[in-house]
């Protein structure tokens, strides 16, 4: 089995964090979430990007995204690292939880594990995962990355903003597309629905093929 992965109902797991007891499905509520793994508390990457990620908090709220950080750690070592974290980035403030997983169940649950990454006991340890969870609680998107490399929270903000578009004017968006920009008309949608779904019409790529697929809208 692949573990969790696009599509897939978040499990309604039990949380300790360093705001209490929660459960991911009532933390989801009727919004969306970012449940993002780091390899562990006190490390060098993990504290900038716990940092940024806090610095961009407010984004996150304007587009009704809440954040839960999840390491191996207790929330005792939690809360202390947190010490560190707002040091490095001045001005930011930890305001989502961090979920502590000392027995590496969740990371299972939550197929966040890293093949490559175990502690000083051979006990597996989290990857940097990331999934953005609809209103549904279904998984809409996930990153996977080696602890060597720090996550882009413009690009997390962004694949927010493509799934909340998509999810709201049953569009797709470009590569390297920034919010504003043309989108694109999905292939399921024929030029007689969009003409009703997009009354301002579109613009179709004049491709070899005359195949008339990629066509582009503004919504
Ligand atoms: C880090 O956060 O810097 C890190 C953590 C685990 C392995 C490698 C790097």
């Amino acid at each position: 089995m692949p573990g969790l992965t696009i599509g897939d109902t978040i499990p309604n797991l039990a949380l300790e964090t360093t705001h209490g007891k929660i459960r991911i499905h009532e933390f989801v509520g009727d919004g969306y979430a970012i449940v993002f793994s780091h390899p562990g508390d006190f490390t060098p990457v993990c504290t900038t990007e716990l940092g940024k990620m806090a610095a961009y908090a407010a984004e996150f709220e304007k587009r009704g995204v809440k954040l839960l950080g999840l390491s191996c750690d207790s929330v005792e070592s939690h809360k202390e690292w947190i010490k560190d974290i707002e040091a490095y980035t001045p001005g930011c403030h930890v305001t989502y939880p961090i979920a502590a997983d000392p027995k590496g169940e969740v990371i299972k649950e939550l197929n966040m594990v890293d093949p490559d990454e175990k502690d000083s006991k051979g006990k597996a340890l989290p990857s940097r995962a990331l999934h953005i969870v609809g209103p549904d609680k279904r998984v809409k998107a996930s990153f996977l990355y080696p602890a060597s490399t720090g996550r882009n929270m413009d690009e997390v903000l962004r694949v927010v903003d493509s799934v909340q578009k998509a999810a709201k004017h049953k569009v797709a968006t470009p590569a390297n597309w920034k919010p504003g920009e043309p989108v694109v008309i999905g292939p399921s949608v024929t030029d007689e629905e969009a003409k009703k779904m997009f009354p301002n019409g579109w613009e179709t790529a004049d491709l070899p093929s005359k195949k008339g697929y990629l066509r582009f809208t503004n919504v």
